[in-house]
């Protein structure tokens, strides 16, 4: 393939260069997979108002989450098993996201280590905390974030219990792949990444491998996850992990107006309106057609993020005029990398903030800040 152009031919690349267990594991909703859909498909429904003969010079995509800032309105999401779609996944997109001035989310969930990332970034980038039983394994996951000067904790509310993937099971995802003959015809077929993952020795869940305890076979996700996540996490327990915290707070998953009024009773510095990018719920609205509603409800209190469903610099367009300070993109930046590493995450982010910067322009602006439901030309939600 010649240079890839949208985010659809990195999708079309990682497919190609990324065993099949994993890249299924990025390319997978809960149950059906309806929720997944409806996250892509009702950004399409939302349509722009072409306008003309304005100055469009000198324009800007610069922007702040969390009071950080940013060279355009896009972080990249926590992701589980990320240094599967590549050797090294996480330390990779970090180093993009850090060049290309975006914040960084470090899920729970990685292969590489807080420690790992920290040592090849230069700038604080964002922990994913997923809160399990073990609350001392916790209070430790915290120090270690803090330690590496992590600058916010980006606290998941909507997976204590793990939605069904269907792909998942059939392909048995494990990290690493177990020597089971299903698992050897997927890496059969794609020897560059074998050898990559052979020069690197990051091939386990390098936050808990060795810092949990009783923690020796982690490598099914689905029995791990239903062991040690906390299906009791409260809101109470969300003020504990506050306290503790003691530095910025987002909470991620967010889909109801009634959860967001608590999100924000908490104090917290932003909510990530959420449904995990249709990997849990199947069955609930889209992020982006919740993200009105959701604003409407405490905008004027806590700044609202949105995730879900952002293929394009168009997309995150429309998100910011529904009223998203920020928006977080996952499965875009894993498909460049099981493309092409950390060029490939570098490429996904071009091809976004190129869309946005022509698609802005086209509307009639020239600086994101000023960038409202003005520029939509209808609103269906
Ligand atoms: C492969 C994969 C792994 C994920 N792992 C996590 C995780 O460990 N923690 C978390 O909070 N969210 C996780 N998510 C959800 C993302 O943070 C984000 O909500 C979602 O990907 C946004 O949708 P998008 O992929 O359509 O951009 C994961 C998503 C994907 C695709």
């Amino acid at each position: 393939m010649s240079k890839p152009l949208t985010i659809a031919d990195l999708k079309t690349l990682a497919r190609r260069r990324v065993p099949k267990m994993f890249f299924d594991y990025a390319d997978s909703g809960a149950w059906t997979e309806g929720t997944y859909r409806a996250n892509e498909e009702d950004f399409s429904r939302i349509k722009l108002r072409q306008r003309v003969l304005v100055d469009m010079t000198n324009r800007s995509l610069e922007t702040t989450m969390i009071g950080e800032k940013a060279s355009m309105p896009v972080a990249l999401a926590p992701t589980g098993m990320t240094g599967m779609q590549h050797a090294d996944g996480e330390m990779l997109a970090a180093k993009a996201a850090e060049e290309f001035g975006i914040p960084f989310t470090l899920s729970t969930m990685s292969i590489c280590s807080i420690e790992d990332v920290a040592a090849v970034t230069t700038k604080p980038f964002w922990f994913q905390l997923y809160v399990m039983k073990d609350r001392g394994f916790i209070e430790r996951l915290i120090g270690r974030a803090k330690a590496a000067k992590c600058s916010a904790l980006v606290v998941t509310a909507d997976l204590q219990i793990l939605g069904q993937r269907h792909k998942d099971i059939r392909n048995g995802l494990s990290a690493p792949p177990k020597p089971t003959l299903n698992a050897a015809l997927q890496l059969i077929t794609r020897p560059r990444w074998c050898l990559e993952m052979l020069g690197t020795k990051r091939r386990g869940f390098g936050n808990i491998v060795g810092h949990a305890s009783n923690v020796s076979d982690l490598s099914s996700l689905g029995a791990w996850t239903a062991e040690q996540f906390d299906p009791k996490l409260s809101w109470d327990d969300i003020r504990w992990i506050k306290d503790l915290w003691g530095g910025k707070m987002i909470i991620k998953g967010i889909l109801d107006e009634e959860d967001a009024r608590a999100a924000a009773d908490t104090g917290a510095d932003a909510i990530i309106v959420s449904n995990h990018g249709g990997r849990q719920l199947d069955g609930a609205p889209s992020s982006i057609s919740m993200l009105p509603k959701i604003v409407e409800a405490v905008g004027d209190r806590i700044e609202v993020h949105v995730d879900g469903g952002i293929r394009s610099g168009q997309d995150v367009l429309k998100a910011v005029a529904l009223g998203a300070r920020g928006t977080h993109i996952g499965r875009p930046f894993l498909y460049g990398l099981g493309a092409m590493g950390k060029d490939g995450v570098t490429t996904a982010l071009e091809i976004i903030r190129n869309e946005l910067d022509i698609t802005m322009a086209l509307c009639g602006k020239r600086d994101i800040q000023t960038i409202d439901r003005n520029i939509l030309a209808n609103a269906p939600f």
